[in-house]
């Protein structure tokens, strides 16, 4: 059987692959610590749960308009307007399955064969793939450690070509934590609309954010960003609900329609009763989301802390998002009893064979001297991990 090239083309997702190992190691009875997750670790909170039921008990089991229900578009626009300064208009406002398939639809009407798309790297994996599935060239522009991960507007200017059409940013950002600050967002937004770029700007994470650090949306920017970006969200990360798929994008009225379009053919509507559910996330109380950011706050501490005192570990404080990004290149080189570790890849592998901790290597997210570990775990786990780690480094040779 020949698969399509779109097919063969496609990378299997490495932070599942590193689940999937963990989880099949535990059902064999061994006790794996897993930092490979991309979820929070807390339950949907109770009302929006009963949201759903209550939908259900009342026939909501129909099709819906294939862009969501109004009662959803207005909780999506009192909410842009509310935490981002940010007005549309529910022509401008589509409901999908995720914000995964927010972006995949972004992709898929944004780019022709060939065009280019600018990924600061580290990325989330997806977008990678996202990208070539829309015949798109990713253009991948590592950042700098020293600049905390950031894109900067010469590294943007630098990447452009006549085939540019998209710039992808993450803030904060899925690995590496790293939130932009308005100023900088100003900076590559001037740089962006210079050149016509169409911004995909993906603020998944952005309730996660620590320090005092604040989320800032670059559509918010000027009038014209907000005209030419793609603004991606959802309810998954905020109010853990992983599992009930709804993302949403608010875009320029054109590519809204041309995101809609594509939905009705692939998926339709996102699921009726879900929709309900994210009603009552966005408009409901925010106070199991505050609670959960202040835990992930503790543990995000707790986990830098003990990454410190590794030698040959250093790691750039989190400003945002659930993960830690430790650059381990002084690990690489050495050996443990005897085995080679030549890079992240070989660590991550040891780490799980050895000492049972399970974590992304970098170079799921495009560099290989990292590693992603996710505080969605409970604050013992993180200690014993932690615990496991320092143990482990100290055997190193
Ligand atoms: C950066 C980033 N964007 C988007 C998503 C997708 O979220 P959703 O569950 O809403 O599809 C994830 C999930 O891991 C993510 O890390």
């Amino acid at each position: 059987m020949e698969l399509a090239q779109r097919a063969t083309n496609i990378s299997p997702s490495p932070t599942l692959a590193v689940d999937a190992r963990a989880k099949e190691m535990r059902a064999r009875g061994v006790e794996v610590l897993n930092f490979s997750a991309g979820e929070p670790d807390f339950d949907t909170p109770e009302h929006i749960k009963e949201a759903a039921v209550a939908a259900l008990k009342a026939g909501m089991t129909k099709y819906t308009p294939v862009d969501g229900i109004p009662a959803l578009k207005r909780a999506i626009i009192e909410k842009l307007e509310r935490d981002n300064g940010l007005r549309y208009t529910p022509q401008e406002i589509v409901v999908s399955a995720g914000a995964k398939h927010s972006l995949y639809n972004a992709f898929q009407v944004l780019c022709d064969e060939g065009d280019e798309v600018i990924l600061p790297a580290p990325y989330w994996v997806s977008y990678l793939e996202q990208i070539k599935l829309a015949g798109a060239v990713p253009r991948i522009v590592m950042t700098r450690e020293e600049n905390g991960f950031k894109l900067t507007p010469e590294e943007l200017e630098e990447s452009i070509t006549p085939r540019t059409r998209v710039l992808v940013l993450n803030t904060p950002s899925n690995p590496t934590g790293a939130v932009y600050t308005a100023s900088e967002l100003a900076a590559l937004g001037e740089v962006a609309l210079r050149h016509g770029l169409v911004v995909i700007s993906d603020e998944i994470y952005e309730k996660m954010v620590y320090d005092g650090t604040n989320h800032v949306s670059i559509a918010s920017l000027a009038p014209e960003l907000r005209a030419s970006t793609v603004v991606v969200n959802g309810v998954s990360k905020a109010y853990s609900m992983t599992g009930w798929r709804i993302g949403y994008a608010a875009a320029p009225a054109e590519i809204a329609r041309a995101m809609t379009a594509l939905q009705s053919h692939a998926t339709s509507n996102p699921t009726s009763i879900a929709q309900a559910a994210a009603v009552a996330a966005l408009t409901g109380p925010q106070d199991a989301l505050e609670a959960m950011v202040r835990e992930f706050d503790r543990r995000r501490r707790y986990m830098l802390e003990a990454l410190g005192e590794l030698p040959g570990v250093r790691c750039v404080p989190p400003a945002g998002a659930f993960y830690a990004f430790p650059n381990v290149k002084g690990l690489l080189g050495r050996t443990y009893r005897g085995r080679p570790i030549a890079s992240a890849t070989d660590l991550a592998q040891l780490l799980l064979e050895e000492v049972q901790v399970a974590v992304v290597p970098g170079v799921a997210f495009g560099t290989d001297e990292y590693l992603r570990l996710s505080y969605a775990t409970d604050l013992e786990r993180i200690r014993e991990g932690m615990a496991r780690l320092a143990a482990f480094v100290k055997e190193l040779r």
